[in-house]
């Protein structure tokens, strides 16, 4: 068993069952729902899909899962549902479902600014959660990478703003983003014509703007998400973040440049790193020497976001600057959904 998910479930005595359903589980990040689940022999999976997948299996504790088609009343037998799909079928399924009782952990971005439904990352805000809640969001990938690096620094001291910049890999977009960018960087290679279908621009040794619609501020979808999340995680109101939001051609892991203002605080590298190294699920990768720091090829697959390219800002003497890495399908989504359910149903 791995040792970052060895909690989740670990502690179920006997032959207690739970009932848990995966919808969308053939995406991207219902995929890694799944398999942090695997090994847990607690779990009674059902796993959910459209026409599209209906039929075709997944690999399961050695052999195989049949994708179920979704219907309304497929869900509410469940004890706990990982929604991993779209907003549009969240709005449809979520509410009803915790309806019954049963947990839901929503991925997507459909009740994340709803007062009623708390917005967590376990390290960070799972006294969010009340008694009686059922519904759980799960927040977007960019604002846990950012919060868990930036969250450990308020042992510090109040934090005023934060600026960031994102460097977003195809995975943040789904299955199809990743194919997109592998056929399309095949297609560079041998010198073809290559017409991008899912996402606007061309994606082979290029980047580009966030592909989310732009407000009247200038803002996309995902910085004015990072802006709302950060204050409702936070509860912070009153705090600044200035994202800038970009693709780039990675399959996966987001990496985040960031610059922490703090109120009235002169921060010292050797205290930023050593709240960074005590604060659960952050791993400080930090060699100046060996010119070593967070990169994604290294935090893919990993559980822990990398922190490093900890600097005083010697524009601002109350700033200090880092570089953050985090793969966005397991604490960016799937690791930090299934951490939800692990603390809710009092498994660890
Ligand atoms: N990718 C990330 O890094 C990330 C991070 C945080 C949050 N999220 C959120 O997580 C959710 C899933 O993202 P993803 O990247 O995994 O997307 P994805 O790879 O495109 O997968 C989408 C999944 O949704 C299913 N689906 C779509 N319409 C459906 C329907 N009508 N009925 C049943 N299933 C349906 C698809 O199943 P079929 O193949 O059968 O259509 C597929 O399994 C989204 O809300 C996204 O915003 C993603």
């Amino acid at each position: 068993m791995s040792p970052w998910v060895r909690t989740i479930f670990g502690k179920i005595e006997g032959e207690v069952k739970v009932s848990v359903a995966v919808v969308g589980a053939s995406g991207a990040v219902g995929r890694e729902v799944v398999g942090l689940l695997e090994r847990y022999d607690q779990v009674d999976l059902r796993v959910f899909g459209s026409e599209r997948s209906a039929g075709t299996t997944l690999p399961w504790r050695g052999g195989d899962i049949a994708i179920e088609l979704l219907t309304e009343s497929d869900l509410s037998a469940n004890n706990l549902v990982f929604m991993t799909a779209t907003s549009e079928l969240s709005s449809l399924f979520a509410r009803k479902t915790a309806s019954f009782g049963n947990y839901v952990i929503d991925n997507s971005s459909c009740f994340r600014m709803d007062p009623n439904v708390p917005l967590v990352i376990p390290e960070i805000n799972f006294e969010s959660i009340k008694t009686g809640d059922r519904l759980i969001a799960n927040p977007n990938c960019c604002t846990i990478i950012l919060l868990m690096a930036v969250a450990p620094l308020r042992k510090l001291g109040g934090i005023k703003r934060i600026i960031v910049s994102t460097y977003q890999s195809a995975s943040g977009a789904g299955r199809e983003a990743m194919d997109e960018l592998e056929q399309s960087t095949k297609a560079a290679l041998e010198g073809k014509e290559f017409e991008p279908t899912v996402l606007p621009h061309p994606y082979a040794f290029n980047l580009f703007s966030h592909n989310t619609p732009i407000d009247d501020s200038g803002y996309n979808g995902e910085e004015t998400k990072i802006i709302a999340e950060t204050r409702k995680i936070l509860s912070d109101s009153e705090i600044g973040v200035n994202p800038t939001c970009i693709r780039v051609p990675i399959l996966r892991a987001h990496s985040e440049s960031i610059t922490v203002e703090f109120e009235d605080f002169a921060p010292d590298e050797e205290a930023v790193r050593r709240v960074l190294r005590d604060f659960p699920g952050v791993r400080v990768v930090d060699d100046r020497d060996g010119n070593h720091f967070p990169m994604p090829v290294e935090a893919s697959g990993q559980a822990d976001v990398l922190v490093g390219r900890i600097r005083r800002d010697p524009s601002n003497p109350r700033a200090v600057s880092m570089f953050a890495c985090g793969d966005q399908l397991l604490k960016g989504a799937a690791l930090n959904a299934v951490q939800i359910a692990d603390r809710l149903l009092g498994f660890s």
